[in-house]
């Protein structure tokens, strides 16, 4: 039997075994994974040298089932896997919006997690929300977070709290990303070769988050220091604030929740 299985093997699904594989917790041969086309099946298996399957249902026999389709795909798919899944087999949703008592409903299944991932996991750097159903048991809890660290962080939720991670952690790289193509266009507006204003963007983004979680200052605090009385960073500032740069975050990521909730 195989250890995990990939109902979808898209952007996210990719991220997680990319991760999983890079950091030694299963070899290919316990991974399966099947898609919607073989184009996909052949590529993931030229990729990572994992099996595929010739069904979902086929997938659904793995020991840990991740159901890494789009949300508006999940019912149907669900009906495919739910005869199949094993009765110890923990099913993995990485949904936003679908219940831990919905996917009980339509899987049978006694174990159930949701997961909100993000995509830096594909580089092991992944922030990911765990929200445990009732059925799992301890050993059944460890071997989920020992899935979740091999591609990044875990962070136990309560599922109320899951549309709020949604945004925050699951959806964010998005924006970050956008902020970091705005800021390496400003550099070449000013004539700074294109792939440099990527690199050093990214690289100050990165530096800084580490900055907030290595040196457990106030965000405001490292922002305070960097703005000299008088001098350029503050000015900068000072147009960010006008522009709504706060507010366009807050309410960006408002959207992303009431979405979830809506799915
Ligand atoms: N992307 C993110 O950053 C992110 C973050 C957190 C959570 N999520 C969640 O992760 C899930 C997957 O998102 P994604 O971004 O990876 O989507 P995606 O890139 O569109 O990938 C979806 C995958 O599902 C497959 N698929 C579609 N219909 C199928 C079917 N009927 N049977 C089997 N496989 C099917 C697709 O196969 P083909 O490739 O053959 O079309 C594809 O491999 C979603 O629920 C999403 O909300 C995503």
């Amino acid at each position: 039997m195989h250890k995990i299985g990939f109902v979808g093997c898209g952007n996210m699904g990719r991220a997680m075994l990319s991760g999983v594989l890079s950091a030694g917790l299963c070899e290919p041969g316990d991974v399966v994974v099947s898609a919607r086309t073989q184009k996909t099946l052949d590529a993931v298996h030229a990729e990572f040298g994992v099996d595929v399957a010739s069904s979902n249902a086929e997938a659904a026999k793995a020991e840990m089932v991740i159901l890494a389709v789009k949300p508006q795909m999940y019912e149907s798919v669900i009906a495919e896997v739910a005869p199949t899944l094993s009765s110890e087999a923990i099913v993995v949703s990485i949904a936003p919006g679908k219940t831990l008592s919905w996917l009980s409903e339509k899987t049978g299944a006694k174990k159930i997690v949701r997961l909100m991932p993000n995509t830096p996991a594909a580089i092991g750097c992944g922030m990911t929300s765990v929200a445990y159903g009732d059925g799992l048991d301890e050993a059944d809890q460890a071997r989920v977070m020992a899935f979740v660290q091999s591609f990044g962080e875990g962070e136990v939720l309560s599922e109320h709290l899951f549309d709020a991670a949604t945004a925050v952690a699951g959806c964010s790289p998005a924006y970050v990303y956008m902020f970091i193509e705005a800021m390496a266009d400003a550099g070449v507006a000013e004539g700074l070769p294109r792939a440099s204003a990527y690199r050093m963007a990214a690289a100050a983004v990165a530096g800084s988050a580490r900055m907030v979680l290595e040196t457990g200052q106030h965000p405001a605090a490292l922002k305070d220091a960097v703005c000299s009385p008088a001098g350029t960073t503050i000015e900068g500032l000072r147009v960010l604030e006008e522009k709504g740069m706060r507010s366009a975050v807050i309410e960006g990521l408002l959207a992303t929740v009431e979405k979830a909730k809506r799915l």
